[in-house]
């Protein structure tokens, strides 16, 4: 493997499926209990809040209820003991990166414990739930949502992301079935800097074709193997 020096990593719902985390798009995704239209947009909280709070409060409990597996671990390694640059991008609202012991992580589609006072725009971390309109503790507003990006929202952090790209000497994704973009673009955007990318999933994704190489298995297998390879190269 030619000198790797700075590393952009995607993760998606795959790397904590192994957590006992549902992912979205499985035959018992979340996306088959409930409608996106119906809890994940900014419509839909205010057409019904009560419904989208209740299943971001279940997410929250599933959030804290859920361990770190093998893979968090292995890429928390990686983040411990890696000289160079190196980024973990996560489209996922869990938290498992970081109680492995991961520090450079980007949640762009925001965090499951955090809560966002739309009167104020304070965040907060937040563990209990937001079904009863609890007042924000900055400004006292019974007005918090979850600090989740819904669709028709802008991700967080992009340009950060884009210039993480632009310098990256490899791209992996792991986990995450490239339906949802911008995160289905990385790949695309990756090979237009010239930049090796890597996809270790559990089956081929929408974004397969782009990868230079995709290896196929679960997470916790696959992850653990290739930290251990790209720290001995
Ligand atoms: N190991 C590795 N990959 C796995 C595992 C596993 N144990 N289990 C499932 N996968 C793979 C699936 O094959 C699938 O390609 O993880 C991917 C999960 O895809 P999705 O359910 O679509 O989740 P994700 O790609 O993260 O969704 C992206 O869509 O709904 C929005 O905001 C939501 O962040 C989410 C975004």
């Amino acid at each position: 493997m030619d000198h790797i020096r700075n590393i952009v990593i995607l993760t998606g719902a795959g790397i904590s499926a192994e957590s006992g985390l549902r992912t979205f798009r499985a035959e018992d995704g979340l996306w088959e209990d409930c409608r996106v239209e119906d809890v994940a947009t900014p419509q839909a909280f205010r057409r019904d809040p009560e419904l989208v709070q209740r299943f971001y409060d279940e997410r929250r409990i599933n959030v804290m209820a859920a361990e770190p597996n093998a893979a968090h671990h292995a890429l928390a390694r990686l983040d411990a003991e890696w000289k160079g640059k190196l980024l973990i991008v996560t489209q996922n609202i869990d938290d498992l990166h970081e109680r492995a012991g991961a520090r450079r992580v980007l949640h762009m589609h925001g965090e499951a414990l955090s809560a966002w006072c739309t009167a104020c725009d304070a965040r907060h971390r937040w563990t209990g739930p937001l079904r009863d309109a609890p007042p924000c503790p900055a400004c006292g507003a019974a007005a918090l949502r979850p600090d989740i990006v819904w669709f028709g929202e802008m991700p967080y952090r992009m340009d950060e992301i884009y210039r993480a790209l632009g310098v990256a000497d490899l791209f992996v994704s792991i986990g995450t079935s490239g339906a949802v973009y911008p995160a289905a673009g990385f790949v695309q955007e990756a090979r237009s800097h010239r930049v090796r990318t890597l996809e270790l999933n559990l089956e081929r994704s929408q974004g397969s074709q782009w990868f230079d190489e995709t290896r196929l298995g679960p997470a916790s297998e696959l992850v653990p193997r290739w930290v251990e390879e790209i720290l001995a190269a």
